[in-house]
């Protein structure tokens, strides 16, 4: 230990208060046991970043049962259907039918944020902000050190002692890149675009997602609330938002969400970010008393929006499999983290690269592909078993 370093314990610590980190903390706390969050980052910061809003069905449903989710219940707007537009047409996926009555909800990743942080710090929850210079060890499974976080944070050193560590600190974090090189296999395959995503200061157009395949690239028309527009175009993957004045977006989401009668109204743009697409996975997720969760350990492209709703169902493997532990003293649950987790990863991977390469334009893209990109729109649209396959992943699978 750094003699300057104050001493801190918690049974479980966690680096990364993103939706994997907090999650595991509330959880974790339900059950009676401690943890401390560490976070790079600003609490303004984590809450104020734009990014996931589209809950699924189970997500949903651990906020509510975890009891964060009044606000939710409040604001949240459900949805039982999304709308797949290509060749000017558009035709209707109905959850309710397919999915067997299930939903999903819209839902900012900021007010998930928001209500955990909420939820930690009123029941006395230790979170470190702005933590500087982390540092993971006693990781390893054969050494016998105790596990151990060294971080600064507000001018004084710390080292906080722990039995595991959670790695929630996303796809930059500290965590993965701690565990040996060798221990891991990376599969990864990477996308020739990215996503352009605006918010505007105008009610949504429709009531329900529209995923638009187009000539001229994908988009895709969400929201945030009765007054506020998600929309996402795809772009080059390099592309700088500089390159996208407000009239430039505005022209190229009219022509690609373009339909007869249907009118998509503009309004002030109030933010705008380009996010490159990218499969990730590691495995496995976990390395001695190191526990991979949520975009650290796997990272999807967002057709589908599975990123966040992902990062939340490792946790629920995880949670359960530490309370066993302390229970009673057996690592059963904890040495099937992994094979649990990948399971699911490796299908919600699955689903997120087929909306993705169906639904978008590829630079070595040619007359062949389109026709088969329009053939299975074609047929998502016309089968009853392909629609329901789209429905049942988009909803969210069960937890196996
Ligand atoms: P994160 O949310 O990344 O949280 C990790 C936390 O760890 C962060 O707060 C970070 O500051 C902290 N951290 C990093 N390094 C360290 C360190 N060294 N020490 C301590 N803390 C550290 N998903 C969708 O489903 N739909 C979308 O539309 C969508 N849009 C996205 C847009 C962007 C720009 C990005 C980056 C992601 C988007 N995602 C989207 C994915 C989704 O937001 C993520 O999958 C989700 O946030 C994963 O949660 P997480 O807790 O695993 O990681
Ligand atoms: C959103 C993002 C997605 O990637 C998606 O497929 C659906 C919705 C969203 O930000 O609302």
């Amino acid at each position: 230990m750094n003699s300057a370093s104050s001493r801190i314990r918690s049974q479980v610590g966690i680096i990364g208060a993103g939706p994997a980190g907090l999650m595991l903390s509330h959880l974790l706390h339900l059950q009676g046991i401690d943890s401390v969050v560490v976070e790079a980052r600003s609490r303004q910061y984590c809450e104020e970043r734009v990014r996931a809003g589209l809950l699924e069905q189970g997500t949903v449903d651990l906020l509510v049962e975890s009891g964060i989710g009044e606000r939710l219940k409040r604001e949240g707007l459900v949805h039982f259907g999304i709308k797949l537009r290509f060749e000017g047409r558009t035709h209707r996926i109905d959850f309710k039918e397919l999915a067997g009555g299930r939903g999903v909800t819209i839902y900012p990743q900021q007010k998930v944020l928001q209500d955990l942080f909420n939820a930690r710090l009123n029941a006395g929850g230790r979170i470190f902000f702005d933590a500087a210079t982390v540092t993971l060890e006693g990781i390893a499974p054969s050494r016998g050190e105790k596990p151990a976080i060294h971080f600064r944070s507000d001018g004084a050193a710390y080292e906080l002692a722990c039995d595991f560590i959670a790695g929630c600190d996303g796809f930059h974090g500290v965590s993965r890149p701690s565990i040996r090189a060798g221990a891991l296999s990376v599969f990864q395959t990477n996308y020739p675009f990215g996503w352009l995503g605006i918010l505007a200061e105008t009610p949504p157009s429709s009531d329900e997602l529209i995923y638009a395949h187009h000539d001229r690239g994908f988009a895709l028309l969400t929201m945030r609330s009765p007054q506020l527009s998600r929309l996402y175009l795809q772009c080059e993957p390099d592309d700088d938002v500089k390159n996208w004045p407000d009239a430039r977006i505005w022209e190229e989401l009219q022509s690609r969400l373009a339909s007869k009668g249907w009118v998509l109204t503009e309004g002030p743009i109030i933010q705008k970010g380009i996010t490159p697409m990218s499969s990730f996975v590691v495995e496995p997720m976990q390395f001695g008393n190191l526990f991979l969760a949520g975009d650290a350990a796997h990272i999807v492209p967002p057709t589908g929006a599975k990123g966040l709703n992902l990062a939340v169902a490792d946790v629920q493997v995880l949670a359960p499999a530490l309370v066993e532990f302390y229970a009673s003293g057996k690592r059963g649950l904890l040495d099937q983290y992994s094979e649990k987790c990948l399971r699911r990863v490796w299908k919600v991977q699955r689903f997120s690269w087929w909306m993705t390469a169906m639904l978008h334009l590829f630079k070595a893209d040619n007359a062949f592909d389109r026709r088969r990109q329009l053939a299975e729109l074609n047929y998502v649209t016309s089968s009853r078993a392909a629609a329901q396959t789209l429905a049942e992943n988009y909803v969210g699978l069960p937890l196996d």
